[in-house]
């Protein structure tokens, strides 16, 4: 991961994500997740379960792992991979919160628009 290819996009506050619960944001055409768990901790993946592209952004929040609403695979938080028999994995992305900010560290993206 070269470090010019790569910046600190501001995706949104901290205090918008619901506890135990996500919010979806757009990076060019990328998704992404971002979580809170029950302990206040925060991890963005992208919007896209590895099996078949469920929204991974509308699963239930548990412990440090999130359950697909489509097929119910559970899928790690810190590593984006999917847990137990299940195989595959999702881009996870590095998150920073400084004054309720919460910032993703995503690749520069010459289609990055505004929404
Ligand atoms: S699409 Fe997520 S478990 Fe099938």
């Amino acid at each position: 991961m070269s470090e010019s290819s790569h910046y600190w996009y501001r995706a949104c506050f901290a205090a918008e994500i619901p506890r135990r619960g996500s919010i979806r944001v757009s990076h060019g055409r990328l998704k992404i997740a971002i979580f809170k768990t029950a302990k206040d901790e925060i991890f963005a993946l992208e919007d896209k379960c590895p099996h078949k592209g469920g929204p991974l952004s509308a699963g239930i929040v548990h412990n440090n792992c999130v359950t697909c609403p489509l097929h119910n695979w559970d899928i790690s938080l810190e590593s984006g991979k999917a847990l137990g028999a299940d195989k595959g994995a999702t881009a996870r992305f590095k998150v920073q919160v400084s004054d309720d900010v919460v910032m993703l560290y995503v690749k520069k993206t010459p289609s990055l628009s505004v929404v």
